[in-house]
């Protein structure tokens, strides 16, 4: 028995080294963690329960009979994040490049299906070569066989990834279908076709960060939705990432103890909102002065910043925030940004987390670049997000809410269950210049006229109160009490329960 347990030990050590010594210090030359030591960071200590260390691939074509590697060149298995259960698959750049092949791609399925099964998120860490090239079409099954389950597993448990390495051709597809993600500045790339190809296809110079590295994609392409500067900083965001939300689409978000009283008043905001109503404000004070604790878990930061998206906790429970940015385009709506804060707002009713909405929209972003680009369909996006949408949803209008984006962010007529507005809200269809110029457009030439009929649209409009009288924004409140507001308003919408009419799915105008 004796020798049969040391030789287990012995199997399994060699299974640990993963690519070997050579390699593993390579690994470690390009900045990066091995396979294995980012499993054990990610997950509490000790918590890592592993799955298939010794499957090893069928392959005997190109004398891929003489390496058979145990693990296949991915560490697949469970453990827990600050005690919550989650799966893990993460590919071994060490083991064959990463490569995936039809035992690695099996792998990486089995745990997808016990995570819809059991109820718990997927992380999934990508540091691979691609399709394993000696196996052919095997391997693009195995590629089909995780995209179905990407797909089925969508808005049934969170899916993370976290790109550590190459992510290259039609494997981007997998993390693209997940919830979230995450890169390494300089040491991970996605693109569908790499440097080469495209100076062979249409002559541009580019290296592989530039065309799809961590900066481009958080910046420019906004296929990531973060960017870290090494490994260690990543997993530790995705640890607190986690701890923001529910495990499945079965089960309510996590409560969390908290210390920071929910009737604190902030008197600093009743002097956010600045006298002139074209200067700007940083909406994320409002943000973090409404958090338990000041702590906001940011989604997307670098990409269209007149919207802000991300975490926060009232009274310990996860709620999801939109909020325009002033700073930024004058926090205008535009394409990126409907597109960036419908997303969330979809994963958020995916996973039955509440929607705080902080509005301050002087409209959609005018241009031929957004009307050519389609800003009509892309702004839809929002508008179908937000009606569609059955979770809890509280807004707070700061300043402006003009026209259509009024109706888009989570208004009432969105089914916006509690809808409040600072005293210094307007709510109007535009701002008094634009509209005195239409409807006093015969005093045109008359300065004097226009600056009066100005004042008047102001003096009816520049206000929450006709809004108020309608019904359509069920109380005004005072700044600095909009913590206890909110907080109150979510604790009275907890059991919320609300039909709507069967359908196959809906048809979000994509
Ligand atoms: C088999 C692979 C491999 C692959 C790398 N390796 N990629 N083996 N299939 N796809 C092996 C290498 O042979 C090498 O083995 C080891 O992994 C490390 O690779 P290096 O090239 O030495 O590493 P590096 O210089 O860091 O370059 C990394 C790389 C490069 C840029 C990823 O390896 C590369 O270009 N690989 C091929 C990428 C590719 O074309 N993949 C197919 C993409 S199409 P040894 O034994 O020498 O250490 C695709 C389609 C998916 O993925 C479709 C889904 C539907």
């Amino acid at each position: 028995m004796k020798d049969i347990l040391q030789k287990l030990e012995e199997s399994r050590a060699l299974a640990h080294q993963g690519g070997g010594e050579k390699r593993n210090a390579a690994q470690h030359s390009k900045g990066k963690l091995t396979a294995r030591e980012r499993v054990e960071l990610l997950l509490d200590e000790g918590s890592f329960e592993e799955f298939d260390m010794f499957k090893t691939h069928r392959c005997t074509d190109f004398g891929m009979e003489k390496q058979k590697p145990a693990g296949d060149g991915v560490i697949t298995g469970w453990g827990t994040v600050n005690g919550r259960m989650v799966y893990v698959f993460s590919q071994d750049f060490t083991v064959l490049g990463g490569s995936v092949s039809a035992t690695h791609a099996e792998k990486i399925c089995k745990i997808m299906d016990m995570a819809v099964q059991n109820g718990a998120p997927v992380i999934g860490i990508n540091d691979s070569g691609g399709a394993r090239i000696q196996e052919g079409v095997d391997s693009l099954a195995g590629y089909g066989e995780v995209f179905k389950r990407n797909i089925m597993a969508s808005g049934v448990v969170p899916q993370i990834s976290l790109v550590m390495g190459p992510c290259a051709g039609g494997a981007v597809y997998s993390p693209a279908m997940t919830d979230f993600i995450f890169m390494v500045k300089d040491s991970s790339y996605m693109f569908v076709t790499g440097p080469d190809v495209v100076k062979t296809v249409t002559n541009e110079q580019v290296t592989a960060e530039e065309l799809g590295g961590a900066s481009t994609h958080t910046k420019k392409s906004s296929v990531a939705d973060g960017a870290f500067e090494n490994d260690v900083e990543a997993i530790a965001e995705v640890r607190r990432l986690i701890d923001f939300l529910p495990l499945s689409n079965r089960e309510k978000p996590p409560v969390r103890p908290f210390f920071d009283s929910v009737d604190r008043k902030d008197m600093s905001l009743d002097t956010l909102v600045p006298e002139n109503p074209n200067t700007p404000y940083d909406m994320k004070e409002l943000i973090l002065k409404l958090a338990d604790e000041g702590d906001f878990y940011e989604i997307q930061e670098e990409f269209a910043k007149n919207v802000i998206t991300g975490f926060i906790r009232l009274e310990g429970q996860t709620v999801g925030v939109v909020a325009n940015q002033p700073l930024v385009l004058a926090g205008c709506l535009d394409i990126d940004s409907s597109r960036k804060a419908a997303r969330f707002v979809r994963f958020c009713d995916a996973f039955e987390i509440p929607l705080l909405t902080l509005v301050d929209v002087p409209g959609f972003l005018p241009g031929t670049g957004q009307e050519y680009r389609g800003v009509i369909k892309h702004g839809a996006k929002l508008l179908f997000a937000y009606g569609e949408a059955t979770v809890p949803k509280v807004t707070v209008i700061t300043r402006k809410a003009y026209g259509g984006a009024y109706v888009v962010m989570s208004s009432k007529h969105l089914q916006g269950d509690l809808n409040y507005a600072w005293p210094t809200s307007e709510i109007a269809v535009m701002g008094a210049k634009g509209a005195t110029e239409i409807i006093h457009r015969a005093d045109a030439g008359d300065a004097e006229k226009i600056a009066q009929h100005a004042a008047d649209y102001e003096a009816r409009f520049a206000n929450p109160f006709v809004a108020a009288e309608r019904g359509f924004i069920d109380e005004v409140i005072m700044p600095h009490s909009t913590r206890k507001r909110v907080s109150r308003a979510f604790a009275s919408l907890r059991t919320k329960k609300i039909t709507t009419p069967w359908k196959k799915h809906d048809n979000i105008p994509l």
